[in-house]
């Protein structure tokens, strides 16, 4: 329990919409409405997406999508990849402020007395072919922490178990505790090396989060013992930069399944599935994959042509939300050279990550859709250089973005105006039609989708 160290719970969150009492709406701009007030007046909106639809109040994380700017709890990001460490930015997530040096250090002692999962868990992630990919592991890994903690579990005990605030706080660090222990065991297995012997954790306790993680990988120093601590601070700074993004798609959908009262372990299952996506985190891999498959420079033209032509996307430029740089980028360039410094060996593919930059950002295509390189784009490059293989990256995303996963399930718990999830359709389908008994139905002469009155848009569109 760490009752002790964690500051007095945050305040409820300010500024709900004002109930607007007319069918008459008079908007001021950047004004938010109730869309419940909008039902009143019959008028439904239609948001695929959710592109322009407020989900919650949140006070964790500011993006300005337009300004490039992106801030955890007011701070800017670049004074905390440059700063702040990892548990550092957990506690801030969690708890609105930044640590003491007391507080950070309690912080940190209790993630360490949460490190070893139950051993049910390591089974699961032994009991999967090492060539399976790690996030379908780490999404089952998740399921079977669920499974082993019947006690933190409000479907096995009682349906406001988070109510209480100790047993919040036992979920947050079971789960932010074990995290980097389950992604580590996921590493060696599907590198074919055996499990660890069992270390008890308090014997890694001297050691920085990065670098007792880097230990759960390898079991020994790290290979570039003289630049050991530039990786370990490069890796941290990644882990900065994923911590959280506000509502992105693994949060949304983290927060959708906390809406239901199903245990932490569950949602943050969920969020890993969302997040294995080739258009979310995925995209870490994904841009390794494109970088190697244009392998030069003098491939970028034709690779180019085949985006354009919507034959393929350039993973790693676009977001939902920046309409300019995605500063956390800028910053991951910067580190990756770092990163080639320490390990005395610059990784190649930089050399036609850049050039494609460079051309992407000189096309109409990519500059008249204010697309630019994402937080995805170098990632991967700084990975591969550390020694890990592209499947493996977007479990290091989740490991970061565990820390923002965790902060809104306990914000949303707090949420006085929380609600189950549950967005409305817009109907399409066929009238009510009388029920015909399967022996006077007329054999199909044509597929369904042939039918005039068919939605137009077929299941393999989707
Ligand atoms: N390559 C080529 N065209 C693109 C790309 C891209 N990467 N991204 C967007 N576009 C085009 C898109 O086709 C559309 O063109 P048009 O208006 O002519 O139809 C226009 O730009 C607007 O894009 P959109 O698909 O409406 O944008 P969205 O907000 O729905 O999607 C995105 C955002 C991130 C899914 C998308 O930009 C994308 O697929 N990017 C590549 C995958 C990627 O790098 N994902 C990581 C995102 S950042 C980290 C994270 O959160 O995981």
């Amino acid at each position: 329990m760490v009752a002790s160290i964690a500051p007095p719970p945050l305040p409820g969150l300010p500024g709900l919409p004002p109930r607007t009492k007319s069918a008459h709406l008079s908007l001021p701009p950047n004004s938010s409405i109730r869309a419940s007030d909008l039902t009143a007046a019959h008028v439904t909106v239609y948001d695929p997406g959710f592109a322009h639809t407020q989900a919650c109040r949140s006070a964790i994380t500011y993006l300005n999508g337009a300004a490039g700017i992106l801030r955890y709890r007011g701070y800017d990001i670049a004074s905390l990849a440059s700063s702040a460490t990892f548990p550092e930015t957990t506690f801030l997530l969690l708890y609105g402020d930044l640590p003491s040096p007391a507080q950070l250090a309690a912080f940190d002692a209790t993630l360490v007395t949460h490190l070893t999962p139950p051993a049910s868990v390591f089974a699961v992630i032994n009991a999967f072919p090492p060539s399976s990919h790690p996030m379908s592991i780490l999404s089952a890994a998740l399921s079977a922490l669920s499974a082993a903690l019947p006690a933190l579990n409000p479907s096995l005990t009682h349906g406001s178990l988070y109510a209480s605030p100790q047993a919040r706080e036992a979920a947050i660090f079971t789960a932010c505790g074990a995290f980097p222990a389950i992604a580590a065991a996921i590493y060696r297995h599907t590198n074919n090396l055996p499990p660890l012997p069992h270390t008890p954790p308090h014997t890694l306790a001297h050691l920085s989060y990065t670098a007792r993680f880097m230990h759960l990988l390898t079991g020994a120093p790290p290979p570039h013992p003289s630049s050991a601590a530039t990786i370990a601070r490069a890796l941290d700074a990644l882990l900065v930069l994923h911590a959280d993004h506000e509502l992105n798609c693994s949060t949304a959908a983290l927060r959708q399944l906390s809406s239901s009262g199903v245990d932490i372990f569950t949602c943050l299952g969920g969020a890993v599935g969302a997040l294995y996506g080739p258009l979310h985190g995925g995209a870490t891999e994904g841009v390794l994959k494109m970088l190697r498959r244009i392998g030069t420079a003098a491939n970028i033209p034709s690779f180019l042509a085949r985006v354009k032509a919507r034959e393929e996307k350039l993973l790693g430029f676009g977001h939902r939300v920046y309409k300019s740089y995605d500063p956390r980028a800028r910053i991951v360039r910067s580190l990756a050279y770092d990163v080639f410094d320490a390990v005395g060996r610059v990784e190649p593919l930089i050399a036609v990550a850049t050039a494609l930059e460079a051309a992407a950002l000189e096309d109409d295509y990519f500059v008249s859709r204010k697309l630019y390189p994402n937080v995805d784009f170098y990632t991967g490059l700084i990975y591969q250089a550390v020694g890990f293989r592209p499947e493996f990256f977007p479990v290091l995303f989740a490991l970061g973005r565990s820390s923002g996963w965790v902060s809104h399930w306990a914000e949303f718990l707090d949420d006085d105006d929380r609600r189950i999830s549950r967005p409305q359709q817009m109907y399409v389908g066929k009238e009510r039609r009388e029920f015909v008994p399967i022996d006077e139905r007329k054999s199909a002469d044509k597929a369904p989708s042939d039918d005039a009155a068919a939605p137009r848009r077929t299941i393999s569109r989707l």
